[in-house]
Order: C-alpha cells, then structure tokens, then sequence
C-alpha cells in the first residue's frame, strides 16, 4: 500500500483499541497498517501465531507503535472470550472491531459437502457474531463505546453463484449490521459495514481465481478498468472507525468502482461454461492451497 495516499491526519486513532479479525494478511494486514499508523493500538487474530508475529513486527517497525498477535481460531467461542479476556488486561476495553477474518472458495454449490459449507458459514457468520456478541456484552456491562465494521461484499444484495456458504453469510452479517446498529445503538456501540469489489489478496487469488485461469473473475470487467487500491479500502475503513463520523450507524457501503451496478459483481459471466473437468482441476489447487496453510499452522 502507499501510506501517502492516506487521507487522514497523523494522531488521529491516538487512543483507539481495535481488534482486527484475520489482521495478519490481506486486507486485515492492510486496515491494521492504517490504523497503526493514525496512532490506534492494533489486535491482530488469526490461526497462524507466527503469520501474527510476523506482521506484528514487520509494521512496528515501520510505524512504531502497538500491534499484539493473539491466536484465535474465529469458529471457537471459547477461544475468543480467552482473547478477549487477554485484550482487556492488556490496556482495557476495546473501542473498535473489524470484523474482517473470512473464507471462501469458488464451487458448485452441488459439489458441496456438509463440511465444505459449514468450514465458510462457521468462520464468516458465526465467527464473526461470536466475536460481536462477546465484545458487545462486555462494552454493554462496563458503559464504554465500540465501533464494529464488518467486511462483506455486494453478494449481500444481489447473492453470487459459485459462492453460495459466502454469501448467505455475508447477508447475514449484513442483516447484523444493521439490527444491532439499531439494538445497540443506546449502548454507544454502532455498526457498519464495507463492501469492497475486487481488490486482490493472496488467500482471496488462490480460492477464488486458483491458477489466474478466470482472469478479473468477477464479471468480466469493471467500469474503471482496474481492481481497487488497498489504500482506498483503508481510507473508508477509517472513516468509519475513527472519530468525526459517529452518526454513521447501521449502514453497508460498497467500494468496488461501480462493477456491483455494471455487471452484479459475480461470477456468473465467468463460471457458468466451465465442464467438470476444470471444477476438478480448481477444486485440487484450491485442495491444495488450504492443505499448504493447514501445514503452515502446525509450525
Ligand atoms: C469443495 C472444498 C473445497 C473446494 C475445501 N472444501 N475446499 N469443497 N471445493 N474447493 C471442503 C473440504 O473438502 C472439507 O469438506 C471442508 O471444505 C473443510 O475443508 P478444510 O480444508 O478442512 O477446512 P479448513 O482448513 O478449516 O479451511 C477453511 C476454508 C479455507 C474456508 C476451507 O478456504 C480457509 O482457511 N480459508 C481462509 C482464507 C480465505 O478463504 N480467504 C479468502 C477469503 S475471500 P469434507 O467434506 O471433505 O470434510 C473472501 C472475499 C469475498 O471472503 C469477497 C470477494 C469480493
């Protein structure tokens, strides 16, 4: 990402606590570098505790400052109200949480087994509500504030074939934003919500365009004619974390060049014509990259 493309005047997150959920790679990586950057201390949750580390200290060492790794896997209630608990002792209540860990991968949804749709619904709908839920009561119980910004897609309004678990999850999270940003609202929590387009992660490439075989998959194009810049997610991420714009409250905002109005954003255009064969082969190097990460996490 250029950090001179940020919007936002240093100092700005100064005393800010967020949880970034998936913060060690991808987009997670990304918010968790702006935030840091503004001042904001950063919690960074993942599977990987070395991934954590990793990025922990690669960004210190470029911004100075506060980020802590804390190993949780999202779809283990128990290990998030551990996390949770190790977080508040570090420094107290958190005022932010970036509901971000996610995973998904292109298939048929008749190709799905029972497992293959709970591994996607666990991690992005009841993951992501078990770490609201947790943070919530405890925000509630103690009288302080928290800010929550889950990252969906535009699926949340049109759906998408070929990712069927991630966007009935995605809507779900969606239909979360915006009834707690409503319940909770009196409890100075509010809720929104990000629906980035295309902007290319390694872990998002290798499940969603295995092999670079589909191109630009969602669509066939997007108005601008390019993917978006991490910098420009980053920016709308602290707009609606920071402070200045509090009155914001239950709402999904798209950032995606305008491909969702153009083509749906999905992957229809690109998938529908492809035979059992490349299911297959896609299938095995998707296979491949989780078994390549299952072994990453037992180091
Ligand atoms: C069919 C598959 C499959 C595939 C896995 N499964 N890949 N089924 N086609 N390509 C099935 C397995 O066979 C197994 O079912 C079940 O899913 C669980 O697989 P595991 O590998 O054991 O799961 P696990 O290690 O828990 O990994 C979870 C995961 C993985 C979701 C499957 O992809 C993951 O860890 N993802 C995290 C990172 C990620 O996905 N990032 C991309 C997010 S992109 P059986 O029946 O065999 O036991 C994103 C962006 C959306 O969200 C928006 C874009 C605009």
């Amino acid at each position: 990402m250029d950090v001179s493309k940020l919007m936002f005047r240093d100092g700005l997150m100064e005393g800010e606590r967020i949880l970034v959920t998936g913060g060690g790679t991808g987009l997670g990586k990304e918010m968790t570098q702006g935030f840091l950057k503004l001042g904001a201390t950063v919690y960074i949750c993942g599977r990987r505790q070395n991934k954590l580390d990793e990025t922990a200290a690669e960004l210190m060492e470029k911004h100075g400052g506060k980020v802590v790794g804390v190993a949780c896997d999202i779809r283990d209630a128990e290990a998030i109200h551990e996390m949770l608990d190790t977080i508040w002792a570090d420094g107290g209540a958190l005022t932010g949480v970036v509901n971000n860990a996610a995973g998904n991968f292109i298939s048929r949804t008749e190709d799905l087994s029972i497992n293959g749709f709970n591994a996607i619904a666990d991690i992005v709908m009841r993951g992501t509500f078990y770490v609201t839920l947790d943070v919530g009561k405890r925000i509630k119980a103690e009288g302080g504030r928290c800010n929550f910004v889950s990252i969906l897609t535009t699926w949340v309004w049109n759906g998408s074939a070929f990712v069927v678990p991630s966007a009935m999850s995605k809507s779900a999270i969606n239909t979360m934003t915006q009834s707690l940003a409503v319940e909770w609202g009196r409890y100075n929590m509010r809720f929104n919500a990000i629906a980035p387009g295309l902007f290319p992660t390694k872990g998002m490439s290798a499940r969603l365009n295995p092999g670079g075989s589909g191109g630009n998959s969602q669509g066939g194009g997007n108005p601008m004619g390019r993917a978006g810049e991490m910098h420009e997610l980053v920016n709308l991420a602290t707009f609606l974390m920071g402070p200045g714009a509090e009155y914001v409250n239950g709402q999904t905002i798209a950032i995606d060049g305008a491909g969702y109005q153009a083509n749906g954003g999905t992957f229809w255009a690109t998938l529908q014509g492809l035979g059992d064969a490349e299911w297959e082969q896609m299938r095995a190097m998707i296979k491949g990259t989780n078994e390549k990460d299952k072994a990453d996490r037992a180091v």
